[in-house]
């Protein structure tokens, strides 16, 4: 049995102070009450040190938003996975759509970033999904099942991956993918990751759901055999519902 995972994706949200304020009630929400599910929240980069004082001694974990795939050196504006770890993360959020389609991340950049997070001991959130155009082209099988094959691209120890199926078309648009269509593509993707490496890693892998997940639809969505927990961006925002997600994956 997989335990779920559940992270919010706060995005270019919050400032520190409002950071330092959302990730105290949503600490304070959580509680211990929750033991069955894998909690976590990203916030932006500048709110990560302050507010991984508060995670620290939790159970919800720091999550980064992204990462560089150099370790160092003259990258004016990046931000490296040793600084992310320092800062308190446990976790790092690679090859969102977004960072795909407005900064150019291509499945190369996502397959080096990937390395280097896990090469300093983050558990890296490696996301994949198709547009709506590719949905409706038909090739939805193809170009996901491309991104985990080329994102996990010499890696031979995915224990400390988790792959979030985000569909483009989902995300921030209030259109869920139904729990059917969902479960469809995790499955895919499982199977694409038992080629690669195995039934025994694709079995233990964690495949998060992430697109307009809400109090209303979650349980649903975290019902299907191969969805185990979710990417959570609009609603982590309100940590009554943040909560409530929470609590239908624990
Ligand atoms: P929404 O939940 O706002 O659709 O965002 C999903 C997402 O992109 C999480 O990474």
């Amino acid at each position: 049995m997989r335990k779920k995972i559940v992270v919010g994706n706060w995005k270019m949200n919050k400032t520190v102070t409002e950071s330092i304020t959302l990730a105290a009630e949503v600490i304070a929400a959580i509680g211990k009450e929750f033991s069955g599910c894998d909690v976590g929240i990203a916030p932006a980069f500048p709110a990560l040190y302050e507010v991984g004082k508060l995670t620290l001694p939790s159970r919800v974990s720091l999550v980064a938003q992204n990462c560089h795939f150099e370790p160092d050196g003259a990258f004016t504006g990046e931000v490296s996975a040793s600084m992310v770890r320092e800062a308190g993360c446990s976790a790092v959020i690679i090859g969102h759509s977004e960072r795909r389609q407005y900064f150019g991340e291509t499945n190369a950049i996502v397959n080096s970033k990937v390395k280097q997070a896990l090469s300093e001991g983050l558990q890296v959130i490696m996301c994949v999904g198709e547009t709506l155009e590719q949905r409706e082209g038909g090739v939805t099988g193809d170009v996901v099942t491309a991104q985990v094959r080329e994102g996990l691209l010499g890696i031979g120890n995915i224990s400390n991956m988790v792959i979030a199926y985000e569909p483009v078309w989902a995300i921030g648009t209030g259109k869920t993918a139904t729990s059917e269509q969902a479960e469809e593509v995790h499955l895919m993707i499982r199977n694409t990751v038992s080629d690669l490496l195995g039934e025994e890693a694709a079995e233990k892998l964690r495949i998060q759901y992430g697109g307009s997940v809400k109090p209303s639809n979650a349980k649903e969505l975290f019902s299907m055999p191969n969805i185990d927990g979710g990417l959570i961006g609009g609603a982590s925002l309100n940590v009554a519902d943040f909560v409530a997600i929470v609590n239908a994956a624990d």
